[in-house]
């Protein structure tokens, strides 16, 4: 047995092309596909609070909540026209001015909000009341009915990040609103954080639950700041990233979401991180602090509500160079890559 080699001549090959082409077929021989490596689409990118916060308040004065579905500006990431910050989840920027709500509705994208400012607004998640105050991170999770409301009398605003590129490209979206405005809400000790909300222990007459996505859906900033400080005093932390600690899902120890998994970190002043890629993309959202960022080489200065994107396979390093801890928040895509066996991460050699 060897290899074969057939001379054939350039016409009869276009010719050949030609009619494969009329008949919806493609030769699989030409055109490339195959990379070595996982070679992303996107780029590194970061949005400037400074801003998208004159933007945000600027669609709240021409944009009602009853014209928009949601009044969100979603993060195009340049080489994503039109689509996304990163190839399998947007990372947006959502209002919701005093006195409005977004009406319930749900969906087969998977979602979760970090609050950026403003204090007493709530999302309602199947019928319970998600408060949410700067840096707490609320799941509205696969299917589940959601609704948002500003009781207060300033803006509510907040970053949104869905797997909704990642459903879409799967052909596999649902969407259904709800058959009011907002949900009755479900007080007291039934409510997820009642439950679920106190780390190591959990409710033992709930039954296990059917979803894989995790039943707490309310991870506040205070309990996730006093955790890093602890650590931090601890002098804890590993070389790729610091203090970093991953919002799981309380039932299984799994991530929060199948498809999203959340991280807090925690950079000290004058703290640098090594460099390491890894099979996912990271959409980075800075809860306070400022420093800058190595993405594949270009420099993303940060500083306090930015959000920047780490496209896959691309080195990583991140160097608080202020005089104050930084905390970035941080969801990516790695839950899917890992049960598909698709994920990998390395550190830069040297
Ligand atoms: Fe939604």
């Amino acid at each position: 047995m060897k290899l074969s080699d057939i001379k054939s001549s350039e016409a009869e090959l276009q010719d050949y092309y030609a009619q494969l082409r009329s008949q919806h077929i493609t030769p699989a021989w030409i055109g490339g596909g195959i990379t070595r490596e996982p070679k992303s689409k996107a780029v590194p990118w970061v949005w400037h609070w400074r801003d998208l916060r004159p933007q945000a308040m600027r669609a709240a004065q021409l944009v009602g909540t009853e014209q928009a579905e949601r009044r969100v500006l979603r993060l195009t990431n340049p080489e994503l026209p039109g689509l996304s910050a990163s190839n399998t989840m947007v990372a947006n920027i959502q209002i919701v001015m005093p006195g409005e709500i977004a009406r319930a509705h749900r969906h087969s994208g998977s979602a979760l909000r970090l609050i950026i400012e403003g204090k007493g607004g709530y999302t309602v998640v199947n019928g319970a009341r998600l408060p949410m105050a700067p840096g707490d991170l609320v799941l509205t999770p696969n299917w589940t009915w959601h609704d948002h409301a500003n009781d207060t009398d300033g803006p509510m605003i907040w970053l949104d990040g869905l797997d909704t590129p990642l459903v879409r490209m799967l052909e596999a979206g649902f969407y259904e609103e709800y058959h009011k405005e907002t949900q009755t809400i479900v007080e007291g000790a039934g409510s997820p954080f009642a439950k679920y909300g106190e780390g190591g222990l959990r409710p033992v007459w709930e039954a296990e639950p059917a979803t894989r996505y995790s039943p707490l859906w309310h991870y506040p900033m205070s309990q996730a700041r006093a955790a890093l400080e602890r650590l931090a005093a601890d002098r804890s932390g590993g070389p790729l990233d610091g203090i970093i600690l991953e919002y799981t899902n309380p039932v299984t120890g799994g991530p929060a979401m199948p498809t999203i998994a959340c991280y807090i970190q925690m950079l000290r002043a004058g703290e640098r991180t090594q460099a390491h890629r890894s099979v996912c993309c990271t959409n980075y959202h800075v809860i306070d602090g400022r420093g800058y960022s190595i993405v594949g080489g270009t420099r993303l200065d940060w500083e306090d509500k930015d959000v920047f994107t780490v496209p896959t396979w691309t080195f990583r390093e991140h160097m608080n160079d202020s005089d104050r801890p930084a905390f970035l928040f941080s969801f990516t895509d790695a839950p899917v890559m890992k049960a598909l066996d698709l994920y990998r991460e390395e550190a830069k050699a040297g």
